[in-house]
């Protein structure tokens, strides 16, 4: 397998890290290789927001817990049910989860924001690009990361204001990057849903 493949198959959602910090020159090559990935019109609507304070990182984590947990019943069950499955395991285990002193980035060293403009209706397909292309580069260089959709609900925390995101901008995904603490095993992929016409 050449080394694209393999750090493709290699990444996993890691949500236990190494209390090591990334330095600044690992971040900004993550997020140049972010920059490269595709968007539609070349509109590269992304903006990065890093948190690396281990308090930041803390304070927000729980505030988000909380604010997610607090959306549950406005949710509805249609979109319970649509929602990450994974995500649906955290908040399932409800007071467990909120107890965790990191409930939302697991003891993450770095923590990244990712934002766009709220108009713009492919942000949310270019941010998942940009976001991929994050985590892979993190995978070949030795680091890994989670992407965590709780992440919007830092716009519903009471310290929101601290990352001083515009208002003509949304949290759309925050991604997690550090020296994984655990190896997690591989979800077995469905392979039910090709269809050649
Ligand atoms: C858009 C998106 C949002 C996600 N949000 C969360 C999240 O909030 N919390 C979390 O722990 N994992 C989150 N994940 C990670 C998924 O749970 C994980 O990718 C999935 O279980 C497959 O595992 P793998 O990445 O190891 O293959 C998210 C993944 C995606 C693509």
């Amino acid at each position: 397998m050449n080394e694209t493949l393999k750090t493709i198959y290699e990444r996993r959602a890691v949500r236990k890290f190494k209390d090591k910090a990334v330095t600044k020159e690992i971040i900004e090559q993550l997020l140049d290789a972010g920059r490269m990935a595709p968007s539609a019109i070349n509109r590269q609507p992304w903006k990065f927001y890093i948190v690396t304070k281990k308090e930041d990182i803390k304070l927000f984590s729980k505030e988000i817990g909380t604010a997610a947990l607090k959306s549950i019943p406005q949710m509805g069950i249609k979109n319970i049910v649509k929602a990450a499955a994974s995500s649906i395991t955290h908040l399932s285990h409800g007071i467990d989860f909120l107890k965790a002193p990191d409930p939302v980035f697991h003891g993450a060293p770095v923590v990244i924001f990712i934002t766009a403009e709220k108009d713009n209706e492919w942000a949310g397909l270019d941010i998942g690009m940009c976001t991929q292309n994050i985590m892979l580069a993190a995978k070949s260089l030795g680091l890994d990361s989670c992407p965590v959709g709780f992440g919007k609900f830092i716009m519903q925390a009471k310290s929101y204001s601290k990352l001083n995101i515009p208002a003509k901008e949304q949290v759309l995904l925050a991604v997690i990057i550090g020296y994984r603490d655990e190896s997690p095993e591989v979800h077995e992929r469905k392979r039910d849903n090709v269809i050649y016409i």
